[in-house]
């Protein structure tokens, strides 16, 4: 009973469960006003919101999952996809009124820009208008890369990313040779490609890479500077024929900090992300000590600003494949 009494305001605040007064007014004909009061709770739980423009955002929220599989919503704007090739100030624009849109139904604690292109763009002037949320960026892995001894990393990323200042001081700061390769047209065919899997769109995405991949010489790794991107790392690994990189583990061990206060620091955990988020051969994805047993989507709410038949469906197929490749 005592443990019980310990336990039960844990409970509440953990999800979110509010005591409120209620009361309801009764006017009978004879008598006068009567009130009824009563005590009432509220269940709102807390969600964590993941947005991109399309269906790469999948990509971030299947690591977060497999570290914390909370309540999530995905925010897809496919409405306003791609963000590559808007300013900062219009991506900003749209991404402060999916916050505010989804607010009004949901309790939003934590949102996590599941896309480079809004993380460069916007995320500075978010953090300002939203002092109440708490954000997590989403940034090209040049850190990692670097990190990995790359002395020259190409980074593949959307042309609005590559013109921000917070990209640019990124790709200065580190000591390695940055070559940034602007894609501008590959997340809208990502998007194509998903929706169908076609050869004539499968071909027009390798086009896209062996074009880029002709611009560069002599490196040593490539960091995927767009979520959409990491949904096709194992075309680009063969096309580059290099170590390729990307960031989501990173966003992935923030949620986990962000939203439990948990750290992940086990070594042996830390070589296997190593080995997790570098695809050197197209077959290494499949090698992974992370197994999910249940691809469950139950506690994942996927939005869209604009609706399509099936869409919800796709994307829930989508984020299981990815889930179940890792
Ligand atoms: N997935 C996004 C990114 O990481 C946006 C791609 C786009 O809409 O252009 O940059």
């Amino acid at each position: 009973m005592q443990i019980f009494k310990r336990l039960l305001p844990l409970f509440f605040v953990q999800n979110n469960i509010r005591p409120i007064l209620i009361f309801s007014l009764k006017i009978c004909q004879k008598q006068p006003l009567f009130y009824k009061f009563g005590i009432y709770f509220t269940m709102k739980k807390n969600y964590t919101l993941f947005i991109d423009s399309g269906i790469g955002g999948l990509s971030t929220l299947a690591e977060a999952y497999k570290l914390l599989p909370q309540n999530y919503i995905y925010y897809s704007d496919n409405a306003n996809c791609p963000y590559g090739s808007k300013t900062k100030k219009q991506i900003f624009e749209i991404v402060k009124n999916i916050i505010l849109s989804v607010k009004k139904s949901y309790n939003i604690k934590v949102v996590v820009l599941a896309c480079n292109t809004a993380t460069t763009s916007a995320i500075k002037n978010l953090r300002k208008t939203f002092g109440e949320i708490k954000f997590i960026g989403t940034e090209p892995a040049i850190k990692l890369a670097a990190g990995l001894g790359y002395k020259k990393i190409v980074v593949l990323c959307t042309p609005a990313t590559a013109k921000q200042h917070k990209y640019l001081s990124l790709a200065h700061k580190t000591k390695s040779k940055i070559k940034t390769i602007k894609m501008f047209k590959l997340a809208s065919s990502i998007e194509a490609y998903f929706d169908t899997p076609s050869q004539k769109n499968k071909v027009w995405l390798q086009k896209q890479l062996y074009f880029a991949r002709a611009k560069c010489k002599n490196f040593d790794g490539v960091v995927l500077g767009c979520t959409h991107y990491v949904l096709i790392e194992n075309m680009v690994q063969k096309i580059f024929n290099k170590p390729v990189i990307n960031g989501n583990f990173g966003v992935a061990k923030q949620v986990l900090f962000v939203c439990t206060g948990l750290r992940q620091q086990n070594t042996a955990f830390s070589d296997n992300f190593c080995k997790n988020q570098i695809s050197k051969s197209p077959s290494s994805n499949s090698n992974n000590f992370r197994n999910i047993k249940n691809s469950s989507t139950k506690n994942i709410i996927f939005m869209f600003s604009r609706q399509e038949d099936g869409i919800k469906e796709k994307y829930i197929k989508t984020f299981n494949q990815i889930l179940a490749n890792k």
